[in-house]
């Protein structure tokens, strides 16, 4: 199987997961969209409303603002690949609870495994301590980390730009590092 069948393959089974109990809440699955063989992954971390009724990933508010995050760092969302933490949106987009991450981090692990990005971006505190910890995110933004297999950089998830203006400006500084390192 090619690396886009495989990718395809996942994201069907993605929509009809039942894992876990947001499935029947849920309107549609999110898996993510973009290049298979994207240098860059961003990972967010659950649907919101926008997403759950599109069935795509960061196309509400908080979606205008990383779309030109990316383009604003020389890249389209086409060329990246964009997903969050959970698949499925959580009622009232509450925080992700453990047992759902638990249950959906598979996929993540596999979308990893499929699109073997260069970088990973995480967007937020539940992708950060999902995928390296719990780190506080004021001490831990702007920052790459080396994990095992594959780097990251840990920025704010682009919502909480949307309720603190200042967080904002923050957002801005840490891509402006990601878009030097990049060059
Ligand atoms: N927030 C996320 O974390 N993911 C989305 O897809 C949308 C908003």
């Amino acid at each position: 199987m090619t690396p886009t069948e495989e990718l395809e393959n996942l994201h069907a089974m993605i929509a009809h997961c039942t894992e876990c109990p947001l499935h029947a809440t849920r309107t549609n699955a999110v898996p993510g969209e973009g290049a298979v063989d994207a240098k860059i992954m961003f990972v967010g971390e659950a649907p919101g409303a926008q997403e759950d009724k599109l069935g795509r990933p960061f196309v509400g508010r908080s979606g205008e603002l990383l779309t030109e995050l990316i383009e604003g760092i020389g890249l389209t969302r086409k060329e990246v690949f964009i997903t969050s933490v959970l698949k499925s949106r959580p009622p009232n987009n509450r925080t992700p609870k453990k047992s759902e991450i638990d249950a959906c981090l598979p996929y993540l692990d596999r979308q990893l495994e499929i699109i073997d990005p260069e970088l990973v971006v995480l967007l937020g505190g539940v992708a950060v301590s999902s995928l390296i910890g719990p780190w506080k995110m004021a001490d831990a933004h702007g920052r790459f980390y080396d994990g095992n297999e594959r780097t990251f950089f840990i920025t704010y998830h682009p919502a909480a730009a949307l309720r603190f203006p200042s967080t904002r400006e923050v957002i801005l500084a840490d891509f402006e590092k990601l878009r030097a390192e990049l060059s």
